[in-house]
């Protein structure tokens, strides 16, 4: 019987200064597994077992499991096409926490229409994926944005084109970044989040963004690092969506004094990351998030990078 398990790693939506255009794929440097984790298999009957240590948080019935939906996509997507499918078990593992800013259910998707796709024999090629993948996280933050699943899915840091095809640039890394993330432990729904970000920018905010996304790409493909460093500001959402976390005023402080060379919220939140660069510092701000930001049992800290590959595909 076949049986495909996929791998989609978390990832940093918005990156402070591309608010739903640009994400970064994550890492621990420690080697934690640090993303979600489907397996698929051919079956009598569909069935979705949750497992993992943030199982409990999901929906009881399957059917509203965000998993469910994108089997029944994908079946759709397939008939449509004229192309045969067949009923799967699916097991989720939950690793990574709901409503953190860490693209939990990002990470949930790509791992499930990326297992589906390999079970299949790849009917789908990257770009009609992603696509699809975006539709799905759109239902449920409310927006269809690709800032979360086109790094988990393809790795690296991505840009959205706004195109079908492609639907993302991947930009130039650089190894030398370290990445120290926090997740406090609260939970911030991306709905709520979006909610209290005015519906519309004045033109000096405008002129802000503009300028600085065009910046950090040049500086990028230049291997400018101090000067894409330097227009990592968030003018958009941080603004507003700081009041839904406690201790973020004091966190970024910290991180400045000890020479971060940015510092902002990872997607909605609450997770916040300070770009270091270098690991010492990139752990000694983790540390310090690890005993400041965290608020209860649920928080972590972790030193990431930015991973070349997104999600890993293999035979279960
Ligand atoms: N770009 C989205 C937002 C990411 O900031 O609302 C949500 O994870």
């Amino acid at each position: 019987m076949k049986a495909i398990r996929a791998y989609a790693p978390a990832s940093i939506g918005n990156v402070s200064l591309g608010f739903d255009v640009l994400g970064a794929a994550l890492a621990p440097v420690d080697g934690t597994r640090f993303g979600d984790e489907v397996e698929v298999k051919e079956a009598a009957h569909f069935s979705l077992e949750t497992i993992g240590a943030y199982a409990h948080k999901l929906p009881d019935d399957a059917d509203s499991n965000i998993v469910t939906k994108c089997y029944h996509y994908f079946c759709e997507k397939m008939l449509n096409d004229y192309k045969a499918v067949s009923p799967v078990a699916i097991t989720l593992h939950k690793n990574l926490p709901i409503g953190s800013g860490l693209g939990s259910s990002a990470s949930s998707i790509v791992a499930a229409f990326a297992a589906l796709n390999a079970l299949f024999d790849s009917p789908f090629d990257d770009d009609t994926l992603l696509t699809m993948m975006g539709e799905l996280e759109g239902q449920i933050s409310g927006s269809i944005h690709y800032d979360n699943v086109a790094p988990c899915f393809l790795g690296g840091m991505t840009l959205m084109t706004g195109s079908p095809s492609p639907v993302t640039l991947s930009l130039p890394l650089n190894d030398q970044w370290y990445y120290a993330i926090c997740y406090s432990g609260i939970s911030v729904s991306t709905a709520a989040a979006r909610d209290i970000l005015p519906k519309q920018v004045d033109m000096a905010t405008a002129l802000t963004f503009g300028r600085q996304l065009g910046v950090f790409v040049h500086a990028l493909h230049s291997k400018a690092f101090s000067l894409a460093a330097s227009v990592m500001q968030d003018v958009i959402a941080e603004p507003y969506r700081k009041s839904l976390l406690p201790g973020f005023d004091e966190a970024r402080a910290f991180s400045e004094r000890e020479g971060a060379l940015a510092f902002g919220i990872s997607g909605s939140g609450p997770t916040v990351f300070a770009v270091c660069d270098s690991q010492n510092q990139a752990e000694k701000i983790a540390a310090y998030l690890d005993k400041n930001y965290v608020q209860n049992d649920d928080g972590f800290s972790h030193v990431c990078q930015i991973p070349k590959l997104g999600t890993l595909v293999s035979k279960a």
